[in-house]
């Protein structure tokens, strides 16, 4: 299988449909609305919407049916990184290969595009919500989007940078702030499957995410500013709770098999999972 060709072959689609998207940005100031489309289509991986998109295949869901879904999916994580990036997080200036939003359009605006994202999300949710299992696939994109998700995990990552810090604090920040909107992606699918195989995709969900950002730390820490888009070594000098922070390279790359593996063990009874097995070993092994 070449995976790569596969992975892109997901993300053109899907980069052609969220740009459709953002034609309806409309009557309103010029600037939000500027704001709103730099961010969206700076570019990124788009590896929710892609995952979301893959699991739907697999479980045979409607493209045009999950698609709203995975559109605002992408809009709330770029939201979310777009806040992330603000003087008072994690005050950074450059994201996806560009000056961050505030740099920009200055926090205000940056702030506002942020909040008009969000809200536009679930626009294209609502517009689209007609079955009980779209109802159900809503609920859990708000959840695992706010206080008890990824917005609860920001929280945590916020109060609890100072040490000593244990390894389930760390787990606790790590699967809120990122393994929720990753969760989402998989199990939203579920829900417009009948449910089918739904514990073990939020199994493999909660691991691909912890996954995920175990590697964004790793990756802080080895890659480049040009390879990923975003400064690095900002963790590190930073003294920031992480997993290289905590554990060290060796044993948080270490921590990382361990995880990949659970992840794969999760979906093992799933039929014509190949994909997603090939997904989570692109996780682990990704460049940026
Ligand atoms: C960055 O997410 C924030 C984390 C949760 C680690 P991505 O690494 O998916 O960023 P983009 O979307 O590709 O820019
Ligand atoms: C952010 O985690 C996760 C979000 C919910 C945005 P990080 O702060 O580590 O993400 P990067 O490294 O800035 O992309
Ligand atoms: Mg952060
Ligand atoms: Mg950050
Ligand atoms: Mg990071």
């Amino acid at each position: 299988m070449n995976f790569k060709k596969i992975y892109d072959e997901y993300k053109s689609y899907f980069e052609i449909e969220l740009k459709k998207s953002t034609d309806t940005f409309i009557g309103t100031e010029e600037n939000l609305i500027s704001a709103m489309k730099y961010s969206l289509l700076a570019g990124g991986k788009r590896f929710r919407p892609v995952l979301m998109l893959m699991v739907s295949d697999v479980l045979g869901v409607n493209r045009q049916t999950i698609l709203p879904f995975a559109i605002a999916l992408e809009y709330i994580h770029t939201y979310s990184l777009i806040h992330d990036d603000l003087p008072s997080m994690d005050n950074d200036d450059l994201r996806r290969g560009k000056p961050t939003n505030h740099v920009v359009y200055g926090e205000d605006m940056a702030i506002l595009a942020g909040d008009a994202l969000l809200n536009k999300a679930y626009e294209i949710v609502f517009r689209n919500v007609g079955s009980v299992y779209s109802i159900n696939a809503s609920r859990i994109l708000s959840t695992f989007a706010g206080m008890n998700g990824m917005v609860g995990g920001q929280a945590y990552d916020i109060k609890n940078t100072s040490y000593p810090q244990t390894i389930e604090t760390l787990q606790k920040i790590h699967e809120n702030k990122t393994g929720k909107l990753i969760t989402a992606s998989v199990v939203i699918p579920s829900c417009f499957a009948g449910d089918e195989h739904f514990l073990e995709l939020k199994e493999y969900g909660e691991k691909l995410g912890l996954l995920f950002q175990i590697t964004d730390d790793l990756l802080d820490f080895t890659s480049s500013t040009e390879e990923m888009g975003k400064n690095v070594n900002k963790d590190f000098n930073a003294n920031k709770l992480t997993y290289v922070t905590l554990l060290g390279e060796k044993k948080a790359l270490e921590f990382a098999e361990t995880t990949l593996n659970d992840a794969l063990i999760a979906i093992k009874n799933i039929k014509n999972n190949e994909v997603l097995v090939e997904l989570a070993k692109y996780v682990i092994n990704r460049k940026n």
